[in-house]
């Protein structure tokens, strides 16, 4: 066995690469910032239809040649954790189960020789039949979203009557051992706020962490309201009322900032995207589903990866594009400034 193989998963000492024997060089932006963590969509298709990202109709899917083969992304994926030392994949949509042959995608990268530390962002809608077989697959872990404990209020927020659904892939995630499972939940104001103590709650009573994101303009429609937005003080000031919250240090350039909840070994989190922004530590860059290398989730430009891939680029080629990209990421989003931009793409198809 090689040193490589021997590396612990997702750790971040640095190993040669395979081919040169040199080690690789970290992803560093024009601000210091050390990139390694990858998201990568596999499709933009979803679903669901949670109102707070896309229209009810759905939005004009990319066509399926657009979308990158699994042979494109493994080719990615390596080169990221070979050349740039990435050590965190995440894999994300749309709703990422949707992507055919998901396992089979899985068992590659986590068989990569600088094998990333790999997880998964998913609505938990057909989880339950695929949590062990992604597990066996080499997935570490997934964050579930779920808005809601209510049928009905889940129906209303998603357009589509799939709690049972949800609540069944946490618990075969759970029994999988893709751990920890994290639910990710976007408290909106007059929709689901009043149950940001009950949602704890549940996630305390089934060992899943529970995490509240801030809501962002990043919706397909443009119609996010600031006022609908519920912040991290608020959500802390409600659980505070019922919970005794320990700060757990934060891990570097976490987005979330999480509490320990009395003497229990349970989390909670809050992810404070708008109000108290983090991309001064941000280690993030993203994929889209069709091969479009994004230095930011606001960004208003991209690198079209996949055109140089599909005209026989060579990995050196790739890396240089991917540098000259990351030498041009911004020092960060300005949500609620008046030069503020949203980006062309929404969420679901840049990838959470
Ligand atoms: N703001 C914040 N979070 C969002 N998500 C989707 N749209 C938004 C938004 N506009 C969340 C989803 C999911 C994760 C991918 O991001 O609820 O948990
Ligand atoms: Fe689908 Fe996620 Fe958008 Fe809901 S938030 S419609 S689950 S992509």
């Amino acid at each position: 066995m090689t040193a490589i193989r021997q590396r612990k998963k997702g750790s971040t000492v640095p190993r040669p690469h395979p081919d040169h024997g040199t080690l690789p060089a970290p992803l560093v932006d024009r601000f210091g910032r050390v990139h390694t963590d990858l998201r990568v969509s596999l499709t933009d298709r979803c679903n669901l239809r949670c109102t707070y990202c896309m229209p009810a109709e759905g939005l004009d899917w990319l066509p399926r040649p657009d979308v990158l083969t699994d042979d494109e992304v493994v080719r990615l994926v390596r080169l990221a954790t070979e050349r740039f030392g990435i050590t965190q994949v995440r894999l994300t949509g749309g709703e990422p189960l949707l992507r055919r042959g998901l396992p089979g995608l899985v068992a590659r990268l986590a068989a990569l020789d600088a094998a990333p530390e790999l997880s998964m962002t998913t609505n938990g809608i057909g989880l339950a039949r695929s949590a062990a077989a992604l597990r066996e697959a080499g997935l570490d872990r997934v964050n579930v979203s779920l808005d809601t404990l209510r049928a009905d209020r889940y129906a209303e927020i998603t357009r589509r009557d799939r709690i049972g659904d949800v609540l069944e892939g946490l618990r075969a995630a759970r029994d999988a051992g893709l751990a920890p499972v994290k639910i990710n939940a976007v408290p909106v104001r007059g929709v689901n706020d009043d149950e940001i103590v009950d949602l704890t709650a549940f996630a305390l009573e089934h060992g899943y962490r529970m995490r509240f994101i801030e809501s962002m303009p990043l919706d397909a429609q443009g119609a996010w309201d600031r006022d609908r937005m519920v912040t991290a003080a608020e959500i802390l000031d409600l659980l505070r009322e019922r919970y005794d919250l320990n700060p757990v240090e934060r891990r570097n350039n976490a987005p979330a900032e999480e509490w320990r909840i009395g003497a229990t070994d349970a989390r909670v989190g809050v992810i404070a995207s708008v109000t108290r922004p983090f991309c001064g530590a941000c280690d993030r860059v993203r994929l889209t589903a069709d091969g479009q290398l994004r230095t930011c989730l606001f960004a208003t430009d991209e690198s079209d990866l996949r055109a140089l891939l599909r005209n026989g680029a060579d990995d050196q080629a790739l890396e240089a594009a991917w540098r000259t990209s990351l030498a041009g990421k911004g020092p960060g989003h300005a949500i609620g400034s008046a030069g503020f931009r949203r980006p062309e793409r929404p969420m679901s198809a840049i990838g959470g």
